[in-house]
């Protein structure tokens, strides 16, 4: 027999919370203290039907993060048409919230990649403002990664002929038209509900590479299927105008994260795989546990503080640092370089490993034959006063020379300008990662926006080759550049070798 409507509907406390998602009943109580985006908006949406409030933010795939004997039960359309339909919480209004202009700006007036973080602040929820801006601990690691874009300098050279310039590239092995590709994000539908179709649609129309987020809204199917689309639709048009061969074509990589169930995994691989759309897979190898997302965490206790008194107390009990202790369903904290194994013949194809930090894992890397590396702090939202992965693309320069030219290295982290991609690759990077400028750019002006910003990031790129006298990226080698002062503070063994 079936649940009835007021069985469900009585199930909205933090002892007992259930939820309606595409008619299923769901017993979400134990996982209040779990959900990374908080336990009011499950509360919120409890005895209700919260699917299409789920939708603005997850797949239904990331019901699997929750134990089997969660699922309570079907219902069918006279059930489901008896129950409340579910809402966001309140929106807190935080200091921020009096600072920010309401005005999206024109589109044109977009001059440079920071210029959209402001427009995203004009449209987006606090919340999901705060989930992208979001570092973990004071922000050092954020800050660290963008400063150190500065403290490299260009050595340019003149008199060299730059009326045409070449920028094109490749990323394990397959032609790009820049070094510089979308990074992978979750949750895009909390910027604009086109979401991961919006990103990737553009990139097809530009021609760039992008990597698509295990945490995507949308799921991976149907992301798979809008670009495929896009690119045909575009094959059609290029034909019919002539075409433009010399192009290279998009291309999607899909970002994995091992959850603690295997099973999760290698489902989510062999899904990724039977698209046929996606060139590699990025294994993300620095979430062990989600980093402390301090802005995060302050606005989940204000959320919990103005639903109830019942629901904060209840905040307070589950205490700081109780995800940590406990281990997630979301990531597996006991991977081992024994994992790349499975995890490589599941996949079948090129491996990159996301979130390297240290030469010494770019030399094991090699050893266990993968295919790329990844340096990067994860946008400074994981390990607080990580390195930036400028210095450590340094580092393996100085301990590991040749190393860069044996497996494709990518750096990520606070690049907001086209020329500075340059200094990475100069510095024998393939191709730079950008992260929140996409995002920003996707929540103020959805698809055009993107495209906006990737003509900015090429434009910039384009301009910089032609102020540093470089013809093409071959001509991007290590004396066009100046790192000393990041060369300064890379590590230094105690004895004189590794
Ligand atoms: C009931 C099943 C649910 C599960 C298993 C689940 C799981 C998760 C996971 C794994 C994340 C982290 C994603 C990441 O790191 O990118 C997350 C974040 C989030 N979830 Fe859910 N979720 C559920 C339901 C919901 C519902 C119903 C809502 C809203 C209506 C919601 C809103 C959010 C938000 C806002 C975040 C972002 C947290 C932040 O600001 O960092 N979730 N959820
Ligand atoms: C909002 C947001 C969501 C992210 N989600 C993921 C993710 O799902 N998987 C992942 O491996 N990295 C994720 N990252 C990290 C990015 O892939 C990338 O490492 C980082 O954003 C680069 O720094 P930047 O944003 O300063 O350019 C996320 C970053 C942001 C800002």
């Amino acid at each position: 027999m079936q649940l009835s409507a007021e069985e469900i509907a009585s199930h909205r406390s933090t002892s007992s919370c259930w939820l309606v998602l595409d008619f299923k009943v769901w017993d979400v109580t134990s996982y209040l203290n779990e959900h990374p985006g908080g336990a009011a908006v499950l509360l919120e949406n409890a005895g209700c039907d919260a699917t299409a409030e789920l939708r603005k933010v997850h797949s239904m795939d990331i019901l699997s993060y929750l134990p089997k004997e969660a699922f309570l039960g079907t219902i069918d359309d006279a059930v489901l048409a008896a129950l409340p339909i579910g809402g966001a919480p309140a929106e807190s209004t935080g200091a921020l919230e009096t600072e920010r202009s309401k005005e999206l700006p024109h589109i044109s007036s977009i001059v440079v990649p920071n210029d959209f973080e402001a427009a995203a602040n004009a449209v987006m929820p606090l919340k999901s403002l705060t989930y992208v801006l979001s570092s973990s601990h004071d922000g050092s690691a954020i800050l660290a990664n963008l400063e150190s874009w500065r403290a490299i300098r260009f050595r340019p050279r003149i008199l060299h002929d730059v009326g045409i310039v070449d920028p094109r590239s490749t990323i394990l092995g397959t032609a790009s038209a820049f070094p510089f590709y979308v990074s992978p994000m979750g949750q895009l539908g909390r910027g604009h509900p086109v979401a991961e179709i919006g990103l990737v649609r553009a990139l097809a129309r530009r021609g760039v590479h992008g990597v698509l987020s295990t945490e995507s809204t949308a799921k991976v199917e149907e992301v798979a299927a809008a670009f495929l689309d896009e690119k045909k639709k575009l094959a059609g048009e290029q034909k019919g105008a002539g075409g433009d061969g010399n192009r290279p074509e998009a291309q999607l990589h899909f970002q994995l994260y091992i959850p603690a169930d295997r099973a999760i995994a290698i489902q989510r691989i062999r899904r990724a795989r039977a698209t046929g759309v996606f060139r590699s897979i990025w294994v993300t190898v620095d979430t062990p546990v989600l980093g402390k997302r301090s802005a995060d965490r302050k606005l989940q206790a204000a959320e919990a503080l103005a639903a109830s008194p019942e629901l904060a107390a209840h905040a307070e009990r589950a205490g700081f640092g109780l995800l940590a202790h406990a281990g997630s369903s979301q990531f597996n904290s006991s991977l081992t370089w024994e994992d790349l194994k499975w995890i490589k013949e599941e996949w079948g194809g090129p491996v990159v490993l996301k979130g390297v930090q240290a030469a010494e894992d770019v030399a094991l890397a090699m050893r266990f034959g993968v295919d790329g590396v990844l340096l990067s702090n994860h946008g400074g939202r994981q390990m607080h006063d990580a390195p930036d992965a400028l210095t450590t693309l340094l580092e393996i320069r100085t301990y590991y020379p040749g190393l860069v030219d044996r497996l494709d290295v990518f750096v990520d982290g606070g690049c907001r300008d086209g020329a500075d991609v340059l200094k990475a690759v100069s510095l024998g990077a393939k191709a730079v990662g950008i992260g929140r400028p996409f995002f920003y750019a996707l929540a103020a002006y959805g698809e055009k926006g993107v495209e906006r910003c990737l003509d900015i990031f090429s434009d910039e790129l384009v301009t910089g080759m032609r102020l540093a006298g470089m013809k093409s990226l071959d001509e991007a080698r290590p004396e066009r550049v100046n790192p000393s002062r990041l060369l300064r503070d890379i590590w230094r063994p105690e004895k004189s070798r590794l």
